[in-house]
């Protein structure tokens, strides 16, 4: 199976690879894995006061696609408010990448994973 350009591109040059030390409660993280295949992917995203996604990083533990797709994630949802990065899709992700149709549950990895980092992050703000 060929990989697109683009997984190859961030699966090379992966943005934001890295994990965030959760000081202040800003942080928060996603952890999923896939029932498919057994891949895991870490999602983490800093939250300014204002609800706007400052940084984000991630550590993925799996295929080119699930890389690529995480990569991704990390990049589209700096400047994003918390909505809008819950709204994120996987097809958004899948088609932006090329996913092949065996590849499309690596993105709804990314998907699971920010939604989990957003959800992390809010019930965060409950216990403050
Ligand atoms: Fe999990 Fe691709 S099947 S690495
Ligand atoms: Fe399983 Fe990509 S995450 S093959």
């Amino acid at each position: 199976m060929a990989y697109s350009e683009q997984v190859i591109d961030h699966y090379e040059n992966p943005r934001n690879v890295g994990k965030m030390n959760d000081k202040d409660g800003s942080v928060g993280t996603g952890m999923v894995g896939a029932p498919a295949c057994g891949d895991v992917m870490r999602l983490q995203i800093k939250v300014s006061d204002e609800g706007i996604i400052e940084d984000a990083k991630f550590k993925t533990y799996g295929c080119g696609s699930a890389i690529a797709s995480s990569s991704l994630v990390t990049e589209w949802v700096k400047g994003m408010s918390l909505d809008e990065a819950q709204d994120l899709k996987n097809t958004t992700i899948a088609e932006e990448l090329a996913l092949p149709p065996v590849k499309i549950h690596c993105s709804v990895l990314a998907e699971d994973a920010i939604k989990a980092a957003v959800a992390d992050y809010k019930e965060k703000q409950t216990k403050k």
